[in-house]
């Protein structure tokens, strides 16, 4: 199978710097910062919603960045748009289309750090689909640890997710709590967590950080980059944005006889830019602190909010109406979770900045002037 890959990747021939506003190789950033710390970082999955984010905040710090992408479930036109924004630090920026993670063998660059993005995360289409899942999101993290690790590469970030806390008996959630999987996709994460712990024990020289999301909103606040799921949104804030530009009726809302103060489920929604914000904080980490090992990390806010709140802070922020349909419960949903964010407070020395108001500006700033995400209404259901 990596023969088939390799050989995929030859024909095809990964898509190195095919966009000249891409391109950064030679020409190396004058600023202060990168000066002192010219760390070049490889970003899996650079192209999607937290990749597009988290690689502009990096270019913004003065890191070179290297995005490898299968644009599978992402768009080529968000990296443009990264590369536009971050100005000057654009140059910094190259973009490979890869489809395995064999490939990464021919993306011809030295890294300081990875971040490890990519990887298949509908929850619904896991559970349909689970070899898919298990082929997909730890095949190609486990090749990705080998290619690391050929190439003397031994400091990572990894997308994990709140999922791994399954249905919490209290909360806040702190890292410390017993683990579980209600599907295929969350089971993925905690696979590649173990993993890490794994490789880590079995190498000192690796240095790992898991970072576990709660709910990630927003988009950036110049409206140009944002979240733009293919098909139908999984997720509420992608559903409420859409209803929002007439793309969808009606919310459907999962649930309304839950313990919570309106009885919706109660979750910790963390604007993107924050959670962007949070990489850079783990990868100083990575760098600065020579006794880390594999430690893992909460990236929430702290704070719960319900369903119907988040809808109402919407209207607020849009002007628009959201009609709501009440359904049952969402099979695998969880009543209340949010984060307890000390650790990442104490350690990482990060916290997020922003709250619901915010985030629904942003959510709606980026509907409203990409109503049809990075396509059009052709190129989308
Ligand atoms: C979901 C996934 C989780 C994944 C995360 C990624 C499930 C069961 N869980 O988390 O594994 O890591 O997304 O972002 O899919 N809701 C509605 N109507 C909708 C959509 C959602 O009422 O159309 C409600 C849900 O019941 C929940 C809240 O909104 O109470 C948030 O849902 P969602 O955005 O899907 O996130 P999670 O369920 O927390």
């Amino acid at each position: 199978m990596a023969q088939k890959a390799l050989q995929r990747c030859l024909q095809k021939g990964p898509s190195i710097n095919r966009k000249k506003a891409l391109v950064l190789r030679e020409r190396r950033s004058s600023s202060s910062i990168e000066t002192m710390t010219p760390k070049e970082i490889l970003v899996t999955g650079g192209a999607g919603y937290i990749g597009s984010h988290t690689v502009l905040q990096l270019l913004q710090e003065g890191f070179r960045v290297v995005i490898v992408d299968s644009l599978d479930n992402s768009s080529e036109i968000a990296v443009e748009r990264v590369a536009e924004l971050a100005g000057d630090a654009g140059k910094n920026l190259a973009f490979h289309q890869i489809w395995d993670s064999e490939c990464l063998n021919f993306v011809p660059h030295r890294f300081h750090a990875v971040i490890h993005f990519a990887g298949l995360k509908a929850v619904g289409e896991s559970v349909q689909k689970p070899l898919l899942y298990y082929n997909n999101n730890l095949i190609s993290t486990v090749v990705l640890l080998e290619v690391m690790a050929a190439h003397g590469c031994k400091n990572l970030v990894f997308s994990s997710s709140a999922t791994v806390y399954g249905w919490p008996e209290q909360v806040p959630c702190t890292e410390e709590f017993p683990l579980s999987a209600a599907n295929p996709y969350g089971q993925t994460k905690l696979i590649i967590e173990d993993i890490c712990r794994d490789v880590r024990k079995s190498d000192s020289e690796w240095k790992i950080i898991l970072l576990r999301y709660f709910n990630p909103v927003g988009a950036h606040p110049s409206g140009y980059i944002g979240e733009d799921p293919r098909g139908i949104p999984n997720n509420l804030m992608p559903y409420v944005q859409q209803v929002a530009v007439e793309r969808r009726n009606a919310l459907t809302v999962y649930g309304n006889d839950y313990n919570t103060k309106d009885g919706t489920g109660v979750r910790d929604y963390i604007h993107v830019v924050d959670l962007a914000d949070g990489h850079i904080a783990a990868l100083r980490k990575l760098f600065e602190d020579s006794g880390i090992g594999c430690e893992v990390y909460n990236l929430g806010t702290g704070k719960g909010t319900s369903v119907l709140e988040m809808v109402s802070a919407f209207e607020k922020a849009s002007g628009k109406k959201i009609p709501l349909v009440m359904a049952g419960r969402r099979a695998g949903d969880a009543e209340i979770v949010y984060a307890s964010t000390e650790k990442a407070e104490r350690e990482l020395s990060w916290r997020a900045k922003y709250g619901i108001n915010e985030m629904c500006r942003d959510q709606w700033n980026w509907a409203n002037k990409n109503p049809w995400g990075y396509g059009s209404p052709e190129s989308q259901s």
